[in-house]
């Protein structure tokens, strides 16, 4: 006799983002900007961004809280903390590690996952597989990210993107909240240095001369990546629907990633989501990059308008490149 597969579930959904807020105003005093540009080009009208010496850790914190208490468990509870970010608090340990310590959730495995900007999706895949496979029942998992440790102040092209932020979700086994039915993941390595911090690493450890050069910055070909992002998040849908069997007219719900209003306008269409079931935070938080869909999908959720019977697509594109999308049923 085969036993049947174990489901996974999101019990709950949280997110964070810090006090300080920093407007398109703020930033035409700090770089050659405007308002008119950075709304027309991206639909950002603010950000917010984190105190220094916050750790990505503080945020992963409260948002983890938030998730915990909408699905009921304590941290005893927790197997599993997955923490999907790119800018830890610092290389080691890892995020996951220093949450799992603030938590007090001193029975659950940690690491850290870096998708970039899919690294939520990413998470909630790697925590869908071990309640799949019976290895754990409750995981915890954080979109985080604080950009404004590795955003050059000084490079217009860049510093009006990105803001700070967490979001966070309880993944579990017991039948409980919304249904997390399926994902599609993908890579290429081969455009890498298109959105890349070439500094900091292995490669290139810090040094005065590294520091000078601003190699410990996010940079970005923004008009390469715009096509990308389009491209790989439409295929990524395309590929999931076409597993899953489902037609894009029976998504009820479109989550996708906060980077740009104009590149979620056009995936809005190719899918044929009508913008009122499209979320749209990026005016208010700015790209936010793995904590963006974890926000968006906790907005959604705890704004009471997902019914019984409704399919979510929550979809995503970040350095890497990396892209994935996930298929969340009521
Ligand atoms: N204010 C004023 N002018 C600016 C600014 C600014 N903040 N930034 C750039 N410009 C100028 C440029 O210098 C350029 O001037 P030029 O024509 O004289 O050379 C002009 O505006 C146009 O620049 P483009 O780069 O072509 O502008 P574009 O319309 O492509 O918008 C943007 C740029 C917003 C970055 C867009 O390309 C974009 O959103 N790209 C995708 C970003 C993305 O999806 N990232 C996802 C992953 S992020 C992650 O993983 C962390």
């Amino acid at each position: 006799m085969t036993a049947a597969l174990r489901e996974a579930y999101i019990a709950g959904t949280g997110m964070y983002v810090p006090d300080k807020v920093l407007t398109n105003a703020d930033l035409e005093r700090m770089v050659d900007t405007s308002d008119e540009w950075i709304t027309t080009r991206t639909g950002i009208k603010k950000r917010h961004i984190a105190e220094n010496g916050t750790g990505t850790s503080d945020l992963a914190l409260e948002a983890a809280k938030d998730a915990m208490a909408m699905a009921g468990v304590t941290a005893a509870d927790l197997d599993l903390i997955i923490t999907a970010t790119f800018t830890p608090d610092s290389p080691c340990p890892s995020a996951a590690c220093l949450l799992q310590e603030k938590l007090g959730a001193k029975n659950a495995a940690s690491f850290d996952l870096n998708a970039a900007c899919t690294g939520f999706i990413y998470g909630l895949m790697t925590a869908r597989q071990f309640i799949v496979s019976g290895m754990y029942d409750t995981v915890l998992v954080l979109g985080v990210d604080k950009l404004s440790s590795i955003t050059n102040w000084r490079d217009r092209n860049t510093c009006v993107l990105f803001g700070d932020g967490a979001g966070a979700a309880i993944v579990t086994s017991r039948k409980q909240g919304l249904r997390l039915r399926a994902g599609y993941l993908g890579a290429d390595g081969s455009m890498a240095t298109l959105l890349h911090m070439p500094g900091g690493g292995s490669v290139i450890p810090p040094t005065h001369e590294s520091i000078d050069q601003d190699l410990h910055y996010i940079a970005m070909n923004g008009r390469k990546v715009f096509k990308a992002a389009v491209l790989s998040m439409e295929k990524a849908v395309d590929k999931l629907l076409e597993q899953e069997g489902v037609d894009k007219h029976e998504i009820r719900w479109l989550i996708p990633h906060q980077a740009n209003l104009r590149i979620i306008k056009v995936l809005g269409d190719y899918l044929d989501v009508p913008m009122e079931r499209v979320h749209v935070s990026v005016q208010d938080y700015g790209n936010t990059s793995a904590a963006t869909t974890a926000i968006g999908l906790h907005l959604v959720n705890a704004s009471g308008e997902f019914e019984p019977g409704d399919k979510i697509v929550v979809v995503a594109f970040g350095g890497g490149f990396t892209w994935g999308a996930c298929l969340i049923e009521c």
